[in-house]
């Protein structure tokens, strides 16, 4: 949520900037600004809107220097508007931030009082003014960095240039993601390691509570008390192909089509037993109870996980999520209780906090996290990675389908301890398969691209599923109205007698899951109670749930047929396919839905 960008070196700044900036943007595109070290002056130049409109800003009014820092945001305090865009500047200090500062009123009030004057209406700008005045006290820039952050309340992750110390940029965060990487006669700073592929080869995650200063050729790394400290060295991933298109219109389509390779990727993964068998240092065969948290489509995946996990193991599962669970009274905790955390960007604030509340109770958690370098993989006891590669789409959709593969193996893994290695094996073939049968889904896109048409008027839809795509029809849900606005909603086939049937009428469309073939029947009676009042009801699933159900269905999308175990990945396919789809068709920011941004490092 937010990014920072920064550069010092000896090659012009603002392009780096820029390209940073763009890779970023995924984080938050509600304006974008930048700040430059231009002979002895810093210059800025912001704009509300997305890159492309700072980007136009710096072709008419260009700006020169070798040091710089930068930024794209998600508002929290204050409209998205140009003068709520970073930097924000306080006589020369000029600062970008990501994260809330909780008691900026307080401050300001007291800032105010001693002649800061402001002019935006952020919490962050009182963080450039507590530095000025620390500095107005004789204090080194850097120094009077730390000197601010100790007045703040909240999370931050902030990049400043002073005017007095050409040349170096200082750094800190506590509670949001700062990386700082070392390239050939630059350094660079960003919330993403990612965003650094090809400027840095080495990088450093800094910690809470660190600070940093940086210049062309030197990263200086103090803890807490100010000691200098090395932080574990990161890989910055070499290509930078993450960040365009590769042919396709978007990035959510792109996405989309890896899914095969990326399943792929993970079965040789975990091929390996070795990253499963980490679960024995926490005497897996004593595991009674799983307590899955996460948020959004993650917390999606783990509610579909929960079912293979209690099905083929019967390890009591509960599914949270994180924003609550975080305050939830617990009960209390039982010897072999674990967390599973599952998370893409692995720095969700919410599913963070959750973290440290439970390492504090002394509950083993696992991690089940795409990016490798992100403060959740490097907290938890054991981290099963996802290795989706990058995702900038802002709606999650490889990495959905890498965390129900990931948790499909994670749960075969489990289920050895009661089932047969022959039924667990059986089981993994069918992972092996994966990929072709996502692949036959996938050109079943004309009939998802015909369905999606119809809802180019629509304002609302519903989604129905049972057992475990009750989870997907909720993820079908989710998706359609993050990328086309279209209100959804998703419940358990059977909850629709008592409520939801009242919504139904001809204008609305139902889309229906039929995943499992026990409940197949059950669904259809569900359905009939849809048409018999106008409903329009369209069908996500194999062939021979299409013959069972060709009474009631108005639309058919078809998958291909699949072992009942990893059908919820089939499913998925559609479910996505229709949300890009009916996006386009209303002509939206596919990749980068209104209010939204890819990771949630705010509470
Ligand atoms: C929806 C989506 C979000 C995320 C949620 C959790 O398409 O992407 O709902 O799933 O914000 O994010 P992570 O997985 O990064 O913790």
């Amino acid at each position: 949520m937010c990014g920072i960008f920064a550069v010092a070196g000896t090659a012009d700044a603002a392009p780096l900037l820029m390209e940073g900036l763009t890779r970023l943007e995924y984080r938050g595109y509600d304006s974008a600004g930048l700040a430059v070290q231009q002979g002895s002056e810093i210059v800025v130049r912001k704009e509300a809107g997305k890159v492309s409109s700072l980007q136009g800003l710096l072709a008419s009014d260009p700006v020169s220097g070798v040091t710089g820092i930068a930024h794209t945001r998600w508002a929290t305090h204050g409209a998205p508007a140009t003068v709520n865009s970073h930097p924000h500047v306080a006589d020369g200090i000029a600062i970008v931030h990501n994260g809330i500062v909780e008691n900026h009123a307080a401050l300001r009030a007291e800032l105010a009082a001693r002649g800061a004057r402001f002019v935006s209406q952020t919490d962050t700008e009182v963080i450039p003014w507590l530095v000025r005045m620390a500095m107005d006290k004789g204090a080194h820039p850097f120094k009077a960095l730390n000197q601010a952050v100790a007045r703040l309340e909240g999370s931050y992750a902030i990049a400043m240039m002073a005017r007095e110390t050409p040349g170096e940029i200082y750094a800190t965060r506590n509670g949001s993601p700062l990386v700082a990487g070392l390239g050939d006669g630059c350094t660079c700073l960003s919330s993403d390691l990612n965003a650094m592929a090809g400027l840095a080869d080495r990088a450093v995650a800094l910690e809470d509570g660190d600070s940093a200063r940086i210049s062309a050729n030197e990263i200086d790394i103090r803890d807490r008390a100010g000691r200098p400290v090395n932080r574990p060295l990161l890989e910055v991933p070499r290509a930078s192909h993450a960040f365009d298109t590769g042919g396709h219109s978007h990035f959510m389509a792109k996405e989309i089509y890896e899914q095969p390779a990326v399943i792929d990727q993970i079965n040789r993964l975990y091929r390996d037993r070795s990253l499963l068998d980490q679960l024995f240092s926490l005497d897996a065969a004593r595991i009674r109870r799983i307590n899955f948290v996460a948020c959004g489509s993650s917390f999606h995946a783990a509610s579909v996980a929960r079912h293979w996990i209690q099905s083929m193991s019967g390890i009591e599962c509960t599914v949270h999520v994180a924003s609550e669970y975080r305050y939830e009274a617990l009960p209390r905790i039982y010897p072999g209780e674990v967390a599973i955390l599952v998370s893409q960007s692995g720095e969700t604030a919410d599913t963070l906090a959750a973290l440290e509340r439970l390492r504090r109770l002394g509950m083993p958690v696992i991690a089940i996290v795409n990016e490798s370098g992100s403060t959740m993989a490097r907290l938890a006891d054991i981290t099963l990675p996802l290795a989706a590669g990058p995702e900038i789409g802002v709606a999650s959709t490889k990495a959905f389908m890498a965390q129900l593969v990931v948790m499909a193996h994670l749960s075969l893994h489990l289920a050895l301890r009661q089932a047969s290695p022959t039924i667990t094996g059986r089981l993994r073939d069918h992972l092996l398969r994966l990929p072709a049968l996502i692949d036959a889904a996938l050109h079943n896109e004309p009939a998802v691209i015909e369905a999606a048409s119809g809802l180019a008027g629509v304002s609302s839809a519903l989604f129905l599923g049972r057992g475990p795509f009750q989870a997907l029809a909720a993820e079908g849900a989710l998706k359609l109205k993050e990328t086309s606005y279209i209100h959804a909603e998703a419940f358990p086939a059977g909850e629709l007698k008592h409520g939801p049937l009242a919504l139904v009428d001809d204008a609305m469309p139902v889309f229906a899951l039929a995943g499992s073939d026990d409940l197949r029947p059950k669904l259809a009676s569900n359905l009939r109670e849809v048409t018999a009042r106008g409903g329009q009801v369209h069908v996500i699933g194999d062939r021979e749930s299409m013959l069972s159900m060709a009474d009631v269905a108005s639309g058919m999308m078809t998958v291909p047929r699949a072992p009942e175990f990893i059908r919820p990945m089939v499913a998925a396919v559609p479910l996505q396919l229709l949300a890009y789809h009916a996006a386009c068709v209303r002509g939206l920011d596919v990749d980068r839905p209104r209010n939204l941004a890819k990771s949630v490092t705010v509470e």
